[in-house]
């Protein structure tokens, strides 16, 4: 009897053991799934043709992650409590629902600040897995514990940095603060001292035995942590929050690896290097479209100011020359190749429906129309993108600045909507001027250059004065965008 029962419990043992084998090859295979649809998604978001199918696939690695993560995390647990279950699944529930509220509520101009926010959330997570997976094994001299502890450390500093620096970021793009950079005397030198404390408190932690001596290093370490994300990101003026806001993302993406190396998750880690290169490449394209190094965002104060406070855009440059929207739809009329070059007014304005139909009417009429996209026209990568694809451009109508920019002088009209800084030509002329290097949209090269701006009083974000508005092919069509394009229109 004794010997049948044995049997019989071996026989569950290896059907517990056949099931265990099952779950965990479903977890790899799932989160071999999720990696790739992450990849593919990052792959369609690189294009405006491809992103919906991009964001969809990436919703489906996410779905099936979490899937993957919880079927495991249920077989693993000792008690299988339906409670926790439901617990997993309200927490999921609720999440989502706010998520999507918040989605479907938050304006195109307010997105950069909702990504802050959630940039936040990633940050506090990486600090809350670190702490949690440290009480769960705290410290023992042993090398692989050392290692563990060192993932910890990583994990909390980089996660408290993210979670203030967004809080900061949040609160200053949302106008709940002042965009001005706090500039301390020798902040640099604080922000250095900081991270060496951080190094410092790291390497004590390591070395700790037990909860309560860990403890002390790490509570410290959250602490000045928390300072230093703050203080960095309030050292940066509110104009470089986009690139603030894309640092940001790398940073939460690493903090979700580190936190994927404590809690010994594949996909986390994978996951979280995918958003930490790529945001960090993101910084890199936004730095170079604006011809300022990395450290320079990171370390300066620029972008805080008015236009005006950083050098005015009044300085006399000669005579300007204005046309009624009647004649630029003459123009427009006569000409058989039309670029389209939007900026940061076509965004305050909400121009780009009238700038739309402005573009259908013109192919219609079989004008070759195209739009030419600087890197960095508007607050934020893509703004000029998100808003013609909301508009229902065309996505064939649109080029990037490199694809059109040798081009121009074959155009016969440039119109530029609202935009400065990206079409200065002192980028190229005046080596002392702030943008000198930034690359530009040559639009000067054009028969002629229609320039839709409120006043000849305001400059761009660099706060410069802009050439092209008195060159002799320019032309200045006066006042919002919105009403200077749909006036065009009705000339049309
Ligand atoms: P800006 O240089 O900012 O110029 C905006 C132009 O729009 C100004 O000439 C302004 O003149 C005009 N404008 C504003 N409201 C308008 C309205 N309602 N109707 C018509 N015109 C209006 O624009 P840009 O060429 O797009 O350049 C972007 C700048 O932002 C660059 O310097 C870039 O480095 C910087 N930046 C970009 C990013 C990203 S990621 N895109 C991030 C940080 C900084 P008026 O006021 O006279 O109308």
């Amino acid at each position: 009897m004794d010997n049948i029962m044995v049997i019989s419990g071996a026989g569950d043992m290896l059907m517990d053991i056949g099931i265990w084998d099952a779950i965990v090859r479903f977890q790899s295979l799932a989160y071999i799934l999720a990696a790739l649809l992450f990849i593919l998604a990052l792959a369609g978001l690189s294009k405006q043709k491809t992103a919906q199918r991009g964001n969809v696939l990436g919703m489906i690695g996410m779905a099936l992650a979490l899937v993957a993560t919880i079927v495991v995390a249920v077989a693993q647990s000792e008690q299988v409590a339906l409670g926790t279950i439901a617990i997993i699944l309200g927490t999921i529930a609720i999440g989502a629902c706010i998520g999507v509220w918040k989605a479907l509520r938050v304006k195109m101009t307010g997105m950069p600040e909702l990504v802050a926010m959630l940039h936040s959330f990633v940050g506090a997570a990486a600090v809350l897995v670190g702490f949690n997976s440290f009480l769960m094994d705290p410290g023992f001299p042993s090398y692989d514990n050392a290692f563990h502890m060192g993932e910890v450390g990583l994990a909390v500093f980089i996660g408290a940095v993210t979670f203030t620096g967004s809080i900061v970021a949040y609160l200053k793009l949302s106008a709940k603060m002042s965009g001005k950079p706090l500039t301390l005397p020798g902040r640099n030198l604080i922000n250095l001292a900081l991270v060496v404390a951080c190094v410092a408190l790291i390497a004590w932690f390591v070395n700790t035995v037990g909860i309560e001596e860990g403890l002390v290093p790490l509570s410290i370490l959250t602490a000045v942590s928390l300072v230093l994300g703050a203080h960095l990101v309030l050292a940066i003026g509110g104009g470089d929050m986009p690139v603030v806001v894309s640092m940001l993302n790398s940073y939460s993406g690493w903090a979700a690896a580190m936190a994927g190396f404590t809690l010994g998750n594949d996909l986390l880690i994978i996951t979280g290097a995918l958003v930490g290169s790529s945001g960090a490449y993101l910084s890199y394209i936004m730095c170079q479209g604006m011809n300022r190094s990395f450290a320079s965002v990171i370390l300066g104060g620029f972008g805080g100011g008015t236009p005006a406070a950083a050098g005015g855009g009044s300085e006399e440059m000669g005579e300007y020359t204005e046309a009624t929207p009647q004649e630029v739809a003459e123009r427009l009329k006569a000409a058989k190749r039309v670029v389209i070059a939007p900026g940061y007014g076509m965004a305050v304005a909400q121009a780009q429906y009238p700038v739309a139909d402005l573009t259908r009417k013109l192919i219609d009429r079989g004008v070759d129309v195209k739009f030419a996209i600087h890197p960095v026209a508007g607050r934020m990568p893509g703004h000029m993108n998100v808003l013609l694809a909301e508009a229902k451009v065309p996505y064939d109508n649109v080029f990037e600045m490199d694809e059109v920019n040798d081009d121009f002088g074959d155009v016969d009209v440039v119109l530029v909507v609202g935009a400065n800084d990206t079409v200065n030509p002192a980028a190229e002329t005046e080596p002392s001027s702030p943008i000198a290097g930034m690359p530009v949209m040559h639009v000067w090269e054009a028969g002629t250059v229609v320039v839709s701006k409120r006043s000849m009083g305001n400059a761009g974000y660099a706060g410069v004065q802009n050439p092209l508005f008195f060159n002799e092919n320019t032309d200045m069509l006066l006042g919002d965008a919105k009403d200077s394009v749909e006036a065009i229109i009705a000339a049309l």
